[in-house]
């Protein structure tokens, strides 16, 4: 496998909005990032992505943009984003901008433009369609945050198509003068230096040919329906893939990776091997879903270690040969991971590190979400007013507003799926506002930021921010925890995820309890073979080899 530096980098993403404040306007900004830089340089992280911090109304928090060559107000000024750029690469840290090209904002010019007349040059770089007969939409797909995926245009009495809000109109890739713009773009940031690109819903950007409804059985043909087949990885999203490699990405030395949600193993393969010259690797979401009922991912659900290790697994081999992973739990989009998947009450601590400890041992490029290295755990706010989140307000609105479904019940759903999880801002330490802002913030900061906090996990020797710190100082140093060949053990454990990893004549042996309980491990042969622990998230080593404490993670090397 060739290597490379995106397969061996760790990745550290901060959303900008609650990352820092500077100036005292309860948002975060690019003058706050730049404050904390230090921190990230002594976490070892090798890239940064940078959620979006173009200018946007902020429909949807900066994924609706209404510029893509200029910085958003409330962030500060491109000067600023180049004083960014400049610090982080003089501590030998590259950035990755997110690069949203499914949609833009409804006040982009390209809209304003677009909507203004159906001759107007710019008509075609959206996608338009007129109403039925009786001014029916065009097609019955909902949109991603609820409601249908089609508004009338009072302008041009024609509809736009927006998968997300209706301030995110979809663009049409079909038309390659827009794909040619966009290409400007995206050679104006490279040529600023930057890294990396994270593309937001990279896999949505083609539609099937004539926007067909998606017909459930039973149903009207006009009742809403989840149109997906139509438009994720649709008929030429490989061919503008390749595309957009050859004429702008491949001629820089940078990180790509692609926003995949409903790809599968395949589809993400032909996405990222390498010989195909798309992209190098996707998020998926398969395992983002093992939580969710058959009504979707509102239908909260009790997830098994099993379904989240099969999924993983079938990952870790389906791209074993072509392809790359990237390893993340949690992002801006997903509830905080020790919550979701660790205990936050008694084993935080521990059960952040043993999660930590598999996003760093599996195969793939990790990505930490900020707050993750000091263990920031899911809020329960208790009035919807105190969430700002589209996708909540707007799911909520439905459900309960118009559905008349039951408050207690929503709420709770929210309490463990939603965005706001992720998105309180960043807790560095005890003061007011958990020194994030000396304004109100524009989200609330989650009221346990006394005891979990920045300026604790420093002065912690055994905190979870040390622990990462070591598993990405011991990435550095040992090729078998990119490159090594990755093999389940214990497949039907209940409660142990099992996996050794081999490079050559190293072969180390990865043991992690997801369980409160004490677990036997049933590994004789290669238990017999340990020559030392690497690294273990409990201080002390175990008195027994073959028993796991609550949520123990063992990383053991094995005689060659
Ligand atoms: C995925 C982004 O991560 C999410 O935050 C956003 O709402 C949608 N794409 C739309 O851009």
């Amino acid at each position: 496998m060739k290597r490379t530096f995106w397969k061996e980098a760790v990745v550290y993403q901060i959303y900008p909005r609650s990352f820092q404040d500077s100036n005292g306007d309860g948002i975060g900004d690019l003058q706050g990032i730049i404050s904390r830089l230090d921190y990230l340089q002594k976490l070892g992280v090798d890239v940064v992505w940078l959620s979006p911090v173009y200018k946007s109304p902020n429909d949807d928090n900066g994924y609706d943009i209404s510029d893509y060559e200029d910085i958003m107000d409330e962030f500060g000024t491109l000067k600023d984003w180049e004083q960014l750029l400049t610090g982080l690469h003089d501590r030998g840290i590259k950035l990755m901008m997110d690069l949203v090209i499914n949609h833009s904002s409804d006040e982009h010019q390209w809209f304003v433009e677009s909507r203004s007349s159906k001759d107007n040059p710019y008509r075609d770089y959206y996608i338009w369609r007129p109403g039925g007969p009786n001014g029916e939409r065009p097609n019955n797909w909902s949109s991603i945050f609820s409601g249908p995926a089609w508004e009338l245009d009072e302008t041009t009495g024609e509809y736009y198509l927006h998968l997300f809000s209706r301030k995110q109109p979809d663009l049409n890739w079909d038309n390659p003068k827009l794909r040619e713009e966009l290409y400007k773009m995206i050679t104006f940031w490279l040529d600023k230096g930057v890294d990396g690109l994270r593309m937001d819903v990279i896999n949505l950007i083609s539609k099937a040919e004539g926007l067909p409804s998606f017909q459930i059985e039973g149903e009207a043909p006009e009742e809403l329906a989840w149109g997906g087949d139509y438009f994720m990885n649709g008929p030429r999203v490989h061919e503008f893939l390749h595309e957009m490699n050859q004429k702008v990405l491949s001629g820089y030395d940078i990180m790509t990776v692609g926003e995949t949600p409903g790809a599968s193993v395949e589809d993400a393969v032909l996405y990222t091997d390498e010989d195909r010259e798309e992209l190098q690797m996707v998020f998926q979401f398969e395992h983002m879903d093992v939580d969710s009922g058959p009504g979707g991912k509102w239908d909260v659900a009790p997830w098994t270690l099993t379904k989240l290790r099969d999924i993983l697994h079938k990952w870790q081999i389906g791209q074993a040969d072509k392809g790359w992973n990237s390893l993340y739990l949690n992002n801006h989009d997903q509830p905080r991971m020790v919550s979701r998947f660790g205990d936050d009450g008694k084993y935080r601590i521990i059960s952040a590190k043993m999660l930590a400890t598999l996003l760093h041992t599996l195969k793939g490029t990790p990505y930490i979400y900020q707050g993750e290295e000091i263990g920031m755990t899911n809020v329960k706010f208790t009035t919807l007013e105190d969430y700002k989140d589209i996708e909540i307000l707007n799911m909520y609105r439905e459900n309960v507003t118009e559905g008349g479904a039951d408050h207690e019940t929503i709420l709770n759903a929210i309490h463990v799926k939603g965005r706001d999880n992720a998105r309180t801002p960043m807790q560095w330490d005890a003061s007011a506002n958990a020194g994030f802002s000396e304004g109100e913030p524009w989200l609330k900061v989650n009221p346990i930021y006394k005891e979990i906090n920045v300026e604790q996990a420093l002065a912690d020797s055994d905190s979870i921010f040390y622990y990462y710190q070591e598993l990405i100082a011991l990435r550095k140093k040992n090729p078998i925890m990119v490159y090594g060949e990755y093999k389940l053990l214990l497949p039907d454990h209940e409660n142990l995820y099992a996996y050794t990893r081999t490079l050559d004549d190293e072969q180390w042996l990865i043991l992690l309890n997801f369980n409160e309980a004490p677990q036997t491990v049933d590994l004789s042969a290669e238990l017999s073979t340990v020559t030392d622990l690497i690294i273990g998230n409990y201080p002390d080593e175990s008195p027994t080899r073959e028993i796991l404490r609550p949520y123990e993670a063992r990383v053991y090397r094995l005689q060659s």
